[in-house]
């Protein structure tokens, strides 16, 4: 009999791809994913997945170096040699190669999920991917409509929902704390990501990079959607080195449960700070509050020449084993675990992708963040043009039945229809 297998093609191997995804199926691809599923409660599938055989058939970069050094990385850990694809488009050439795929895990830059998403589920492949799952609602919705065509799956990697600290927040502290009234979330990233290692951050922006953590976790925990949102940015660090990004995006959404939640994003930590990124979040209930402090957990260190330092273990970290390989757990490799079990669960159990959605991270959850996402940019750059011209951070979105309006009280004296401008018309 042949044994069930589940065939993954990994799109984007530079910092997270690389790392994270590659490490991830690595584990997979040496023991398969039983070991991994108490962690996210889903331990009852435990004995029917054991026998299940992951393979990364295929990894795929821009350029041939990177394709070559990853598929290189993976067999050193696993002996097993996945093919190396790279170009523009390289998703085309692995779904012409591979028809019997399973899963395409998606960790390209952030403007460039939609295209490889979609040509997977073309081809009824299931699609694991990097937040954000797009930049606008439009695509969202595309996204969505392609994998209910076709029953697939589109889970989005969404890992601080797996945070253990967020999980008991979700299942207990935030019920403790009462309704909640508002609350910060911040995620501040080194400088080097923006000035080195990221080749397109002119085509994205800090909240748009890393806000969608926490506007998806906010969602888990409350499943408020957006009523209303502001947001301003600035420019002044990263065009010393000539590049045209912002260097962080603030952006306040208020949400039809009556919070209201600033969202602090920047890539212009200086590489001096302790730990690899600084991140948190609290929230002000009607009966309490609840601090998360992600970054700063407690463990520090310092020794000659080396700062002071600390270290976020519950992200991911290795675990020793015997034969001297290194397992690699943590909330970081939890959120691509649901997403595959929600295709095991399809693929050998029948089950439609309704019936497994309370699984993971579905598109239709991420859809809320991309609506958040694409409303900030917009009212972001109107904001940072008016700021320039002195006129103030006046514009703002609304969210609704009738969609997404841009509200822009500059425009006042061109008529009604210019200060309110629908970007999308369909309901939140
Ligand atoms: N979940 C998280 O915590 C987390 C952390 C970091 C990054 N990310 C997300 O992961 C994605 C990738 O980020 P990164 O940090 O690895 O960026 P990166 O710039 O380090 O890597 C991008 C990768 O995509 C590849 N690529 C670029 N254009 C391509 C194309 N046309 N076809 C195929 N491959 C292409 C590059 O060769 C590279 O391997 C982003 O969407 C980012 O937001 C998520």
């Amino acid at each position: 009999m042949t044994q069930p297998t589940i065939k993954i093609a990994l799109v984007g191997a530079g910092m997270f791809g690389g790392d994270v995804h590659l490490r991830a199926y690595a584990d997979l691809q040496r023991f398969g994913i039983a070991g991994q599923l108490a962690r996210v409660g889903l331990d009852k599938f435990s004995r029917d997945l054991a026998p299940v055989k992951f393979e990364l058939v295929a990894v795929a970069t821009r350029s041939e170096k990177s394709a070559k050094r990853a598929a290189e990385e993976f067999l050193r850990i696993t002996s097993y040699a996945s093919r190396a694809y790279f170009g523009d488009e390289p998703w085309h050439d692995i779904l012409r190669d591979f028809p019997d795929l399973d899963v395409l895990a998606v960790a390209t830059p952030d403007h460039l999920h939609t295209q490889p998403i979609l040509a997977a589920l073309a081809k009824g492949v299931h699609v694991l991917t990097e937040k954000p799952m797009c930049l606008t609602t439009a695509e969202a919705d595309q996204i969505i409509e392609a994998a209910r065509a076709k029953n697939r799956i589109v889970a989005v990697d969404m890992h601080k929902r797996y945070d253990p600290d967020h999980l008991r927040i979700r299942d207990d502290i935030q019920k403790r704390i009462g309704a909640p009234l508002y609350g910060t979330a911040f995620l501040e990233e080194p400088l080097e990501v923006s000035t080195s290692t990221f080749k397109w951050v002119e085509s994205s922006d800090p909240f748009s990079y890393v806000g969608p953590h926490w506007t998806d976790l906010i969602y888990s925990y409350y499943r408020a959607k957006p009523v209303s949102l502001t947001a301003v940015g600035q420019k002044k660090r990263l065009v010393r080195d000539g590049i045209n990004a912002y260097d962080a995006v603030q952006v306040r959404v208020d949400f039809d449960n009556g919070m209201s939640i600033n969202f602090h994003n920047n890539w212009i930590t200086p590489p001096d700070f302790e730990g690899p990124v600084n991140q948190g979040h609290e929230i002000v209930g009607a009966d309490g509050k609840v601090e998360s402090d992600q970054q700063y957990r407690g463990f520090r260190w310092w020794n000659k020449g080396g700062g002071s330092r600390t270290s976020n273990n519950h992200f991911t970290r290795d675990v020793l084993r015997a034969d001297g390989t290194r397992a690699y757990v943590g909330y970081g490799v939890d959120s691509l675990t649901v997403g595959l079990v929600a295709v095991c669960r399809v693929k050998f159990a029948g089950e439609t992708r309704d019936a497994v959605a309370h699984l993971y991270p579905t598109a239709e959850e991420a859809r809320i963040t991309c609506a958040i996402v694409d409303a900030a940019a917009r009212v972001r750059d109107l904001n940072f043009k008016y700021l320039a011209e002195g006129k103030g951070a006046t514009v703002t979105a609304r969210f609704g039945k009738d969609g997404i309006t841009i509200c822009d009280p500059n425009r006042a004296n061109e008529g009604a229809d210019k200060v309110f401008q629908c970007i999308y018309d369909k309901a939140i």
